[in-house]
């Protein structure tokens, strides 16, 4: 789509193309010849787009604090994916993860070496000393948002402890590491030295991915390699931000219900997921 100066702007502004996106338009094209990779218009998100995404996150925000203030020792992990359930629906909103390409329920429950992407069962008890990931992703209007925290049942080892706090801090780091017009690789190079130094690895296998108008769109968000690679970081975009570190080696492997990984070597896994907006500025966090 080719737009004159006199046009009105895609972003939906109503202002003339060129008091609105001119400038980026061409900033965008000249970092393109100079060989950067940079975010195709999808990628790109309007104000709109951002408000539907907001008013997701705001549902995704509350089922998870909602979940923080219940769950306990004795509970189910079918009992946290009803309130799940009960909680999006009730607000307007549908749990992304329902039914995609074949997952059956509403929210993701990874326990203790479980990396991610586990499901949810009336059969798993949450005991004294594990440590659990829920992860919740929301379709409202058909925006998406999508958030992930750790929580710790009832006294858990200093060990494990560790772990969810290293990998709390892994994405503060990555975070961090977001800048307008700077490089999607600074957000992985800052997260892979970070745990490292804490003698901890970071899962390979699987990535943060751009959000909003699908439950997982470009770029793929590596959360180890190298600074100044990769994707030009714009604003507008919209990603997540997921590291799944572990304590012992980053090899997983996928449980025979074809969707849990599991670390190889048993150690434990924690994992905190933002999705992030990048601003003018800096970056904002959408669903924490
Ligand atoms: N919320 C998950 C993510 O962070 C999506 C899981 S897809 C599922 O990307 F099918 F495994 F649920
Ligand atoms: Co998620
Ligand atoms: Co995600």
């Amino acid at each position: 789509m080719m737009l004159n100066r006199n046009d009105l702007c895609w972003c939906g502004s109503s202002l003339k193309y060129k008091a609105c996106h001119l400038e980026f338009d061409e900033k965008l094209i000249s970092l393109k010849r100079k060989g950067h990779i940079v975010p195709t218009k999808k990628l790109i998100k309007t104000k709109k787009q951002i408000e539907g995404i907001r008013k997701s996150a705001n549902i995704n925000n509350g089922l998870l604090d909602l979940i923080s203030e219940n769950i306990k020792e004795g509970m189910t992990t079918q009992e946290i994916d009803d309130l799940a359930y009960n909680y999006t629906v009730s607000n307007g909103g549908k749990p992304a993860t329902l039914n995609y390409d074949g997952f059956p329920k509403s929210i993701c429950t990874s326990i203790n070496s479980e990396v991610c992407h586990g499901i949810p069962s009336k059969d798993v008890v949450l005991k004294r000393g594990d440590i659990i990931n829920v992860d919740a992703t929301t379709i409202l209007n058909g925006y998406y948002s999508d958030a992930s925290r750790m929580f710790m049942i009832g006294e858990v080892s200093e060990e494990a402890q560790k772990l969810v706090k290293v990998a709390k801090k892994c994405l503060e780091k990555g975070l961090e590491a977001v800048k307008p017009w700077g490089f999607l690789g600074d957000v992985g190079a800052a997260i892979q030295e970070y745990a490292e130094s804490k003698g901890y690895s970071v899962v390979r296998d699987f990535g943060g991915h751009g959000v909003g108008l699908d439950i997982h769109e470009e770029p793929f968000v590596y959360h180890f390699g190298k600074r100044g690679t990769d994707m030009i970081l714009v604003p507008g975009m919209i990603f997540t931000i997921e590291p799944m570190i572990n304590a012992g080696s980053y090899e997983v492997f996928i449980d025979e219900d074809g969707w849990t990984a599991i670390t190889k070597d048993g150690s434990l896994s924690a994992q905190w997921e933002h999705t992030v907006l990048v601003t003018e500025d800096g970056v904002e966090i959408i669903s924490r």
